[in-house]
């Protein structure tokens, strides 16, 4: 994607923020960061820059020939998730920030909300039913004896848990070190999570995809939740044994599923879950990065680069998020 390097008397050698993304979220992110860095030159053509300018960039992706802008001192995210960068492939010293935005938390809040809900009151068994059509009550408990385990706690899972507080649910969260979260009884670590899921009835993942996540929704672990609990998935597809999440729904072991990621993406047209009865599912629309708050994130994350703070959002590789 690097297009000319010829030094000519045209150009522009300020350091350089380099957008790989689309053009209209590319005219909100030039506007904000002209205003909040006005020193900074903004570029979208990487054909009208010159590699060793670029100091930071955004995208989805981890571009093939990234290795050519040998000054990057940070690569950004355009989402919350790093898992589709190769972070092998990312020079040592450049640091990866994920995106950590308003737009963001407030969506997934919105979201995880309405699929907690959607679950709690019975919806895909209602929608099955206005299909046939059939005019039938269900028992509804009361939410406070339906307990809600969320799986992560940073950001998105502490923020989704805030919003679900006032319904009065019992609510619980998991996470790989220790927190304590006010209103929240947390656990963590293996046996942490075996104990989060035998006592959660609306279990919530926001997990960041990483090599001990990946697949860590199995049929065991499935199992373990109580006969009737239901699945709310906002974090990646491939933590989830789609298959074993069949069997535990035609079982009667799990009640529902609300499905906002799938593995593969899209999910396969005749793949079963799209007409399950009980399953809902979105294109993985419950949370995208909003360009205005983003693009105030990303200035203020330089600003702090630049006064020799870490970014906010900075990952850890270690850990892989
Ligand atoms: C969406 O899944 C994101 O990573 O922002």
């Amino acid at each position: 994607m690097i297009g000319a390097t010829r030094r000519t008397g045209r150009w522009d050698h300020r350091m350089t923020f380099l957008f790989n993304s689309d053009a209209a979220r590319g005219a909100i992110f030039r506007e904000v960061l002209a205003r909040e860095i006005p020193d900074l030159r903004f570029a979208i053509d990487p054909a009208q820059v010159e590699a060793d300018d670029v100091r930071y960039m955004i995208t989805w992706l981890v571009p093939p020939d990234l290795g050519a802008y040998r000054r990057l001192e940070i690569l950004f995210s355009i989402g919350a998730g790093i898992d589709q960068f190769n972070a092998a492939s990312v020079p040592p010293g450049v640091k990866i920030v994920r995106m950590v935005e308003d737009g963001i938390v407030r969506m997934m809040q919105e979201y995880v909300t309405l699929a907690v809900l959607a679950l709690h009151r019975n919806w895909p068994a209602y929608l099955d039913q206005q299909r046939q059509p059939l005019w039938r009550a269900i028992p509804q408990p009361q939410a406070q004896d339906r307990r809600i385990g969320v799986l992560g706690l940073g950001l998105l899972g502490q923020a989704v848990l805030e919003r679900l507080k006032p319904f009065g649910f019992p609510l619980s969260g998991w996470s790989r070190s220790p927190r304590a979260i006010e209103g929240v009884t947390t656990h963590h670590g293996a046996d942490g999570l075996d104990l989060l899921l035998s006592t959660t009835d609306i279990l919530v993942c926001l997990l960041p995809l990483t090599a001990q996540t990946r697949g860590l929704l199995d049929a065991g672990r499935l199992a373990r939740l109580p006969r009737g609990a239901a699945l709310v998935q906002t974090g990646r597809g491939a933590q989830l044994d789609q298959a074993a999440l069949l069997a535990a729904l035609d079982s009667g072991h799990l009640a529902g599923a609300v499905l906002d990621v799938t593995d593969p993406e899209p999910l396969p047209a005749d793949h079963p879950l799209w007409r399950h009865p009980r399953v809902l599912i979105t294109p993985h629309v419950a949370s995208v990065t909003q360009p205005e708050t983003a693009a105030r994130a990303v200035a203020e994350n330089i600003k702090r680069h630049r006064a020799g703070l870490d970014p906010v959002g900075l990952v850890d590789r270690s850990r892989g998020y």
